[in-house]
């Protein structure tokens, strides 16, 4: 593991999008990926860095789940999970999650949720998501589903 090396900070929705363009979304534009949201007071934005070097990021948006999946109730939606080729399984997508959730539930216990991809459902079970409902396309990129992190 490289936990010493990880350092995790807030960055702006800006900072976030050369790595959300380099891994998650290669066949968009830079200007599609300003999420909605991104630059809502309740939303925050982390890196892992290693020294000045983005190597991981993930978003939070203050969003109920989907439609008929909680009622309108509130929740955090993680959106533009990603960490570079090089240092995946080394523990800087875990460390984002954890602080991510810890900083959301410290603002409200609210169930957290994401539209994963199929190839990041064993990422998110290790940390105790659960999948939700059916499977769904989203065009372009693949088959997802919604998992959920309830507080306990
Ligand atoms: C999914 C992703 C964010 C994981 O990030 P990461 O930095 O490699 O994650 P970590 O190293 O912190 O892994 C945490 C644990 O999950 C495991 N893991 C990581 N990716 C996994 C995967 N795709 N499937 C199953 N397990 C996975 C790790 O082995 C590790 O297990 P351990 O705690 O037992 O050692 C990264 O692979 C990625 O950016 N993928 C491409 C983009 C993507 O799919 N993003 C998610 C969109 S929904």
């Amino acid at each position: 593991m490289a936990d010493e090396l990880i350092e995790i900070r807030e960055i702006s929705a800006e900072q976030t999008r050369a790595v959300r363009q380099s891994v998650l979304r290669p066949h968009q534009a830079a200007s599609e990926l300003v999420y909605p949201g991104d630059e809502d007071t309740e939303s925050f934005h982390l890196g892992a860095m290693r020294g000045d070097e983005l190597l991981a990021i993930l978003s939070m948006y203050h969003q109920p789940m989907p439609d008929g999946r909680a009622d309108g109730t509130p929740g955090w939606r993680i959106r533009g999970m990603a960490s570079l080729p090089e240092i995946r399984g080394t523990g800087y997508g875990r460390n984002l999650v954890e602080v991510a959730r810890d900083r959301a539930w410290g603002i409200e216990r609210a169930p957290i949720w994401c539209n994963a991809r199929e190839s990041a459902f064993g990422f998110y079970e290790k940390l105790g998501f659960a999948i939700v409902g059916e499977l769904f396309e989203i065009e372009g990129i693949g088959t997802h589903a919604v998992m959920v992190l309830i507080p306990i």
